[in-house]
């Protein structure tokens, strides 16, 4: 009894902090309005959307029948689907008429070794600098990733598409793991050169992409960011921080949200902390070592590890064809024109018998 009592109050202590607004009150902040305030339900609905796009079959995908496509994203309807087969990224770009948003995701590394990956991120240099953002460092890597494939014209069409033909929505661009990173770039990017406004973004298990100087920026001009982290989840413990070094060391941007269960035998809670306004809260995620990779594939209960890992190849059958586009290099895309009815395919995989 006596460690139950002990227990529930370190669980109303570990509520106080989370919910708290002492801090941020003491934060002055230019908009005000667009602090972001972390909400579980979308939280839950992000995290499918981050899970769905690791999936291999194109058909499936690009007509919402995947086998991740259903539940919380029911009725999502995918305008741009972009496969660069050069540097085996995927993303697609589409429209929740229920969350009132485009929402774009990215995959993670198809890496077919996710321990080598996750190696190397040890290694990752600070090496390019941000453009138009003195002292501000990224890692070339990710931010080419991003800029320096067919993601990022592909995306940008596609977000004017949807926004000329249902006006404007909001943006919401999320992302597991690499593809964390690439949505932090994205969101950036729609906000610095498209001028988008309502752009939110929601990472899952994101490696640090830049500096403390290009986390001021990102904060300033992308404040409605989440970033979650899960128990002991490597990733986002790389590449490391130095705090030693304040200013040569990678450094996240706010705001983490750690999940983590506190329990004690049979009794464990799931805790959603919402962490400090520095990116680099020591009582978050950083409080415990980075050791699990387990942690990291798995998100509110959502699967996140691709499906065909060491394959970059496209799985598609004939029916939409007529939606697709090859460039030289071999990179490909499924594009929809907004206005034109949704693909009602369901029935045909039906009838057509399983081909997955
Ligand atoms: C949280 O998000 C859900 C889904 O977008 C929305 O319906 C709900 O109103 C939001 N809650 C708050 C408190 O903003
Ligand atoms: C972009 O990629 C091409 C080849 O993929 C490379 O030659 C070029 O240097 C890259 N540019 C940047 C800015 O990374």
């Amino acid at each position: 009894m006596g460690h139950r009592r002990r227990l529930i109050l370190a669980i109303f202590i570990v509520f106080l902090f989370a919910f708290s607004s002492g801090r941020e009150l003491k934060v002055t902040h230019k908009h005000i309005d667009h602090r972001p305030i972390y909400n579980h339900t979308l939280a839950t609905i992000l995290v499918e959307y981050a899970s769905a796009v690791y999936m291999s079959d194109l058909t499936e995908l690009f007509t919402w029948t995947c086998s991740r496509c259903n539940d919380l994203t029911e009725g999502f309807e995918i305008i741009e689907l972009i496969i660069d087969i050069q540097h085996c990224l995927q993303a697609f770009v589409g429209v929740a008429k229920n969350l009132n948003a485009v929402v774009i995701a990215f995959r993670g590394t198809q890496e077919h070794s996710i321990q080598n990956w996750v190696e190397d991120l040890f290694w990752k240099q600070l090496d390019l600098n941000y453009p138009g953002m003195p002292d501000a460092m990224v890692h070339h890597g990710f931010y080419s990733a991003y800029h320096n494939t067919t993601l990022r014209p592909g995306i940008l069409n596609a977000v004017k598409r949807a926004k000329d033909y249902y006006g404007d929505l909001d943006i919401m661009v999320t992302g597991h793991s690499m593809g964390g990173a690439m949505a932090a770039f994205c969101g950036l990017d729609l906000t610095v050169n498209h001028k988008a406004k309502n752009v939110m973004v929601m990472t899952f298990g994101q490696p640090r992409i830049g500096n403390a100087d290009f986390v001021s920026y990102y904060s300033r001009l992308v404040p409605n960011t989440i970033r979650v982290t899960n128990g002991h989840d490597i990733v986002p413990h790389l590449p490391p921080y130095y705090s030693y070094f304040p200013q040569k060391t990678y450094h996240h941007f706010p705001r983490e949200v750690w999940l983590y269960n506190i329990g004690l035998g049979s009794l464990v809670y799931r805790v959603e902390k919402v962490c400090d306004v520095t990116g680099e809260d020591p009582t978050c995620s950083r409080s415990v070592s980075g050791t699990s990779i387990s942690d990291h594939l798995i998100y509110y209960g959502i699967d996140l590890r691709g499906k065909a890992l060491n394959s970059c190849g496209i799985v598609m059958d004939s029916r939409v064809n007529e939606y697709g586009r090859t460039d030289i290099q071999g990179n490909f895309k499924l594009s929809r024109d907004p206005a034109s009815p949704i693909l009602k395919l369901k029935t045909d995989v039906n009838a057509g018998g399983n081909h997955g």
